[in-house]
């Protein structure tokens, strides 16, 4: 099999990234090792920043999350059982976010690319990029039980942070940059309308909790917990008293409970992988950089990759030139480290670590006191939530 570019991995970089090569005349490939099920149903986060909403419009893929997604033009911080509302519009310029969940955008983009776009093969494990550093790089694969080579003029590893894209760049290139927090995520999907109409974010002495939704009758919670949890241990009325606790304010707010339909354990780490490109191989998403869930820029930062990535081949397919190109690896990286900043900086404001000392609960009260009485301090805030710009 031969293509332009050869797609390693069918989450939401991939599958955008097909999108985008599709309507700029590039075909391509995309291998998925996963079955289209999983794929669909793979819980993630669900805020897309003003740039992404953008680009899925305009790559056509904008239709259904017009109709269903929730517009947020703010988000709510609580400290101290004190509320205090970031307004996004007002400190940006105009800007605001979506809530619309991963698995939607993902499931909107299979649809397209099978209807309209070229070949996606489920069940296609890619098990090496070959040649990445000469003029034809190859993925060896597996499907349907066949070993089989994809030729290309350029791979794409879109695979994912366990995938097999980066182990093609010759480890005396690479630099690791890594962080790992002592404590996970806890979190919930139950069938009750969110008891807030935005997201919660807040700071207890107890630990960090988070109101987020999926749709005006199912919301999605989160509790910090010590690494290394296992959800089953929490039974569900402990969740919701924990909950409860974390969130409680001076003013009579309620949390309203339901049925808790789902419950997992995310652990939280922050890791870069550098360069995002090596000869013709180049890094998107979560294969080139993780970031902890805490302002969700997982799939922010994932679109903008892949958007520097087809400007690029297409000023090269159009010019000649590969200057784009070469730029790739450090266009994404000046974005990516941005966003890795702003997310480090939020789990640190509004985590509690098991050892905390009272003096560090002091300054992290200083610092949400101070984004709630300084607005230099809350527009920073809300200019990285909803999303540093692309170049
Ligand atoms: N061959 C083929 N596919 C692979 C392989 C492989 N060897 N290894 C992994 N994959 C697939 C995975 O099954 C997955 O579907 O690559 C895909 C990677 O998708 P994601 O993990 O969703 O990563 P990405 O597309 O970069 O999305 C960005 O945003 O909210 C965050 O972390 C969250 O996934 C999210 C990310
Ligand atoms: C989510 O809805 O899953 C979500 C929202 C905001 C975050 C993280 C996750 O910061």
């Amino acid at each position: 099999m031969r293509t332009t570019v050869g797609i390693i991995g069918a989450g939401p970089a991939g599958l955008l990234l097909a999108r985008l090569l599709h309507n700029a005349g590039i075909d391509s490939v995309v291998l998925e090792s996963r079955d289209r099920a999983y794929v669909e149903h793979r819980q993630r986060a669900g805020i897309l920043e003003q740039g992404t909403v953008d680009v899925l419009r305009a790559a056509g893929a904008g239709e259904r999350m017009d109709r269903e997604g929730l517009r947020h033009d703010g988000i709510e911080l609580r400290f101290d059982r004190r509320r205090h509302r970031v307004d996004f519009p007002a400190l940006t310029g105009g800007r605001s976010v979506m809530v619309y969940a991963q698995t939607e955008v993902c499931k909107d983009l299979i649809a397209l690319q099978l209807k309209e776009g070229g070949p996606l093969l489920f069940e296609a494990e890619a098990l090496a990029v070959e040649g990445a550093g000469g003029d034809a790089p190859r993925v060896r694969f597996r499907h349907e039980g066949r070993e089989d080579v994809l030729e290309c003029s350029y791979v794409v590893g879109c695979d994912g942070s366990w995938g097999v894209a980066r182990k093609a760049i010759p480890a005396e290139l690479t630099r690791v940059f890594e962080r790992t927090y002592p404590f996970g995520w806890l979190g919930i999907l139950a069938d009750v309308p969110p008891s807030h109409d935005e997201l919660v974010y807040a700071r207890h002495d107890r630990g960090f909790a988070l109101l987020s939704m999926r749709s005006p009758v199912v919301s999605r919670l989160y509790l910090q917990v010590p690494e290394g949890t296992d959800a089953e241990a929490w039974a569900d009325e402990e969740i919701w008293d924990e909950l409860e606790r974390r969130f409680e304010t001076g003013d009579g707010w309620r949390l309203e409970r339901g049925p808790i339909t789902q419950k997992s354990v995310t652990p939280m780490r922050s890791h870069v992988h550098e360069p995002m490109r090596y000869g013709r191989l180049f890094l998107a998403g979560d294969a080139a950089h993780i970031v902890p869930p805490t302002g969700a820029k997982g799939l922010n930062l994932a679109v903008g990759d892949v958007v520097t990535f087809a400007r690029a081949l297409t000023y090269e397919q159009e010019t000649g030139s590969a200057e784009l190109l070469d730029a790739y690896s450090e266009t994404c990286l000046r974005r990516v480290w941005q966003a890795e900043r702003f997310s480090y900086e939020m789990t640190t404001l509004l985590h509690r670590p098991a050892d905390a000392t009272p003096f560090e609960d002091r300054i992290q009260l200083a610092r949400l006191a101070r984004i709630a009485g300084a607005r230099a301090a809350e527009q920073d805030l809300a200019e990285g939530y909803t999303g540093f710009p692309l170049e």
